[in-house]
Formats: C-alpha cells, sequence, structure tokens
C-alpha cells in the first residue's frame, strides 16, 4: 500500500492538524517526518481545542497508530507534557504512539544555544521558536547527536555529560551567554526516564511492514515549503526539509512509495518569525486579516504577519512537492471582503516574472489581479453547491492558475466544518 504526504505550501500554520485528524480515519498510521516542538498543530472537536507540537495529528483515532519519524527532533520534556496532558483528557496516548530510536534528541543547552544564537544575530535574528531546532540538527549532520534509542544504552548519562560539555563551552566561550541549566536539567533527565517506558522502535521497518500488510500511511509535514532548509527563503527558515522528498528521508521510504501528495494553504497567506514575504500587507487590511482569523501563533503566541496569496510563491511550492490534490484553508476568514487580491507575478528591476528570485530579499514589487468578495457565513456550509459564486469563482481561478485540483475546502477550524469538492 502506499504512502500520501500531507504537507504546508507557505510558511506554516497552514491548518495541517485540522486536515490531518479529518483524513486520519482512513490511514492505519499517522507519522511526523521532520521538525520538532517548533510545530503547533490545532484540533478542535467535541468545543475542545487542543495543540499538538510533537504528537501526530492522528492521535485522537484509537485505531490508528501514530509514529514519530526518524526526521523529527523530540525534545522529551515537552513529549512528557504532551502525552500526559493528553492522557488527564482521557486518552490513552501511550499504547497508539512509537517513536523511531534514530530521532535525534533536543538537550537543554540545544535550546539554550538556540537562545544565544539569536541573541547574537541581533537585528538579523531568524525569529526561531527557541525549542532548540537548529543547534539539534547541527548536531545530528555534525554527528554529535543523541538519539532516541541511545537512551537504552547503559552509557547514556556519559555520553549525555559529554554533548553537554561541549555545549558549555560555546555558551561560555562563543557567546558569553548567562544560563542556569540547573533550571531545566532535572525535568530533562526526568523525562528520559519517562521516555524509556515508551514504544520505542525501529521506525523504518515498521513502516515497510505496515506497507506490506496493506496497511495506509499519511506522512504529517511540520512548517511549511517555504520554510525548507533548501527551497525556503534562507536563512529565514527551518533546519528541516519540509518538502515532499523530506517525507522519504525522515521515515525511510521510498519515493516511489508515495502516492498522493495534499499541499495545503489558507486562502490569503502569514508568517511568523523574519524573513521575506513579498504580498505582506501593512496595512488595516492585513490587521483585519489578523483579527478575523485569529493570527497568532500556536506554539509562541506571536501575532502572525498576514498578507494576500503568492501564486509565483504557490506554483513553486506545488512543483517542488508533486502536490497532486489542494486543500485551501480558512476561506471562511475572507468572508465579508468586498475585494480579494492574488499576487500573479513580480515586477523587479530585470522587468516581470513569476520566477522566484534566489534573494527574495531584495526588493520586488508584487503585482496583484482583484477578485470579487463574499458576504455570505460559509462556516456552516457542507457542499460546493452551497458555496457563494464568487467564492466558486476564486477557487476555479487558483485551480487554473496553479494548475492543480481543489478536492477539500475547510470553512472553519472545527473538526466537522470541511467539505469535499466534487
Ligand atoms: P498547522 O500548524 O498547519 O497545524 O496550523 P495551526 O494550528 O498552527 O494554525 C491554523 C489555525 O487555524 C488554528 O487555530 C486552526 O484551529 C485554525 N483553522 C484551521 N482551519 C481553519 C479554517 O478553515 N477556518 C478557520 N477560521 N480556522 C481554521
Ligand atoms: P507549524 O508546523 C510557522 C518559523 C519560526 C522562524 C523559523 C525558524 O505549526 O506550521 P525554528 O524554531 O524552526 O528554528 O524557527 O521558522 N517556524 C514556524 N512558523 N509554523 C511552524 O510550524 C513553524 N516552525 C517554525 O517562526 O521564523
Ligand atoms: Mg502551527
Amino acid at each position: 500500500m502506499p504512502v500520501d504526504v500531507l504537507l504546508g505550501l507557505q510558511w506554516g500554520d497552514e491548518g495541517k492538524g485540522k486536515v490531518v485528524d479529518v483524513f486520519t480515519p482512513k490511514y492505519q498510521v499517522v507519522a511526523r517526518f521532520q521538525g520538532g516542538p517548533n510545530a503547533g498543530h490545532t484540533i478542535i472537536f467535541n468545543d475542545q481545542k487542543y495543540v499538538l507540537h510533537l504528537i501526530p495529528s492522528g492521535i485522537f483515532h484509537p485505531r490508528t497508530e501514530c509514529l514519530i519519524g526518524n526526521g523529527v527532533v523530540l525534545d522529551p520534556v515537552t513529549l512528557r507534557r504532551e502525552i500526559e496532558e493528553l492522557e488527564r483528557s482521557g486518552e490513552p496516548i501511550r499504547d497508539r504512539l512509537l517513536i523511531s530510536q534514530r530521532t535525534h534528541l533536543i538537550l537543554p543547552t540545544h535550546k539554550l544555544l538556540d537562545a544565544a544564537s539569536e541573541q547574537a544575530k541581533g537585528d538579523k535574528k531568524i525569529g526561531s521558536t527557541l525549542r532548540g531546532i537548529s543547534p539539534t540538527y547541527m548536531d545530528k549532520t555534525g554527528r554529535n547527536g543523541l538519539r532516541v534509542g541511545d537512551l537504552l544504552a547503559p552509557d547514556f548519562k556519559q555520553r549525555y555529560q559529554s554533548l553537554v560539555d561541549k555545549h558549555r563551552q560555546l555558551l561560555e566561550n562563543l557567546y558569553q551567554f548567562d544560563y542556569d541549566l540547573s533550571e531545566t536539567e532535572p525535568a530533562f533527565l526526568e523525562a528520559v526516564e519517562f521516555m524509556r517506558g515508551l514504544r520505542l522502535v525501529q521506525a523504518d521497518q515498521y513502516l515497510h511492514d505496515a506497507l506490506k500488510a496493506g496497511k495506509q500511511v499519511l506522512a504529517e509535514g511540520a512548517q511549511g515549503t517555504l520554510l525548507d532548509i533548501d527551497f525556503g527563503s534562507y536563512p529565514y527558515v527551518t533546519s528541516s526539509h519540509t518538502t515532499a522528498a523530506g517525507a522519504c528521508l525522515g521515515l525511510g521510504v521510498a519515493p516511489q512509495q508515495i502516492k498522493s501528495v495534499f499541499g495545503i494553504f489558507k486562502a490569503y497567506a502569514t508568517r511568523v518569525g523574519s524573513g521575506p514575504f513579498p504580498t505582506e500587507l501593512h496595512d488595516a487590511v492585513g490587521q483585519e486579516l489578523r483579527d478575523k482569523g485569529h493570527e497568532y501563533g500556536a506554539t509562541t503566541g506571536r501575532p502572525r504577519r498576514c498578507g494576500w496569496i503568492d501564486l509565483p510563491l504557490l506554483r513553486y511550492a506545488i512543483q517542488l512537492n508533486g502536490v497532486t490534490d489542494l486543500i485551501m484553508t480558512k476561506a471562511d476568514v475572507l468572508s465579508g471582503m468586498d475585494e480579494i487580491k492574488v499576487c500573479t507575478h513580480y515586477r523587479t528591476e530585470q522587468g516581470d516574472t513569476q520566477t522566484i528570485p534566489f534573494d527574495l530579499e531584495k526588493p520586488i514589487e508584487p503585482v496583484f489581479e482583484s477578485l470579487p468578495g463574499w458576504n455570505d457565513d460559509i462556516t456552516s456550509m457542507r457542499t460546493p453547491g452551497a458555496l457563494p459564486e464568487t467564492l466558486k469563482g476564486y477557487i476555479k481561478y487558483l485551480e487554473e492558475k496553479l494548475e492543480t485540483p481543489v478536492t477539500y475546502l475547510s470553512v472553519g477550524p472545527d473538526r466537522k466544518q470541511i467539505m469535499t469538492m466534487g
């Protein structure tokens, strides 16, 4: 059986968590393939809101197993908190959760290094979530990291100590950073002990066996394509492969096993943290999108920057990921706007272009086309036939320009607020 991938086409927060939860009953396994607790995936049902940082968004469905893949970086403290909070609300999480032994561990000193690096960058800071993501991936590629499987080794404590000693040298000698490890280390060591009781597995083998047995697997992305380490707006990116290829690397599945690639995007655009955002709105319309869309980060609470949809960037993301199906979220937020703008191309010193420039930081002028808006409240609509004609027109326009079908439309944050476009 094949693997399907669901990932973000913008700068994250497209609504991945919500849609993965909706799709999960069709899958026997949901697997996170990259990122870490920088992610915040919101799921709402029965008037309850959950924000998941590490646990895959399929976890609320008892017949589906959830896997944290090798491409993820894992903070034991966050994982423990997340499991315990969910179990307090009555969900028996532990039995449904598997963790790859190859997954790298985020240490308390990785978080300190993240903060020290951001402080040293001054006004060039990335706007990191300060969850230790970049230092942990640096230790992974630098071949210094500790992995989940190492938790079971008798010399884990010594190996932990030797990595901490290296980090201390960097914090003190390179960054002259003020820190107090005694505040965070005890909770880390307790969480490590907690993790030893979880299902720590050879995840690539587990997935191959599952696929061979005819099970359906959904790979859940974190962040978005424009935050990819290679293809995003470098250096204002995260440190992992957020694109479809990342699902192969982050789970150990082969490219030909991937079937559908669900690319999810908001009906407008948002970004949190620093970095270029060609269609950003600094005016009252931007504020209206932020207010109506509740655009505040699910992980850090920071206000998200808001703007219009950007077709060149979406086309780029669709191409990089081989998107087979588009999913549009938050169309309801645009209700009541007289006009919807869409960036069709950029105007640069060299002329008009739809190509993404190497350096997105250089000033480029987005050129917009204006489409008519709609006034109807669409949040309780469940069939495409019920949608206002102008919204149907907006979707048709996007499908033509992006040469990819929109197969699902989300019209509100709740699990029930979604429709299949037929
Ligand atoms: P993720 O990181 O991609 O999972 O997205 P986040 O959870 O960080 O942010 C998406 C936000 O939009 C959350 O607050 C969701 O509850 C909410 N949301 C998801 N889909 C919709 C939708 O169609 N309409 C509205 N109004 N909110 C949505
Ligand atoms: P989800 O999965 C939106 C952004 C940060 C920062 C940059 C690097 O919820 O869509 P990092 O902590 O990774 O070093 O930060 O990436 N960022 C996200 N923005 N959604 C996310 O995840 C993000 N994860 C990281 O704001 O600009
Ligand atoms: Mg999010």
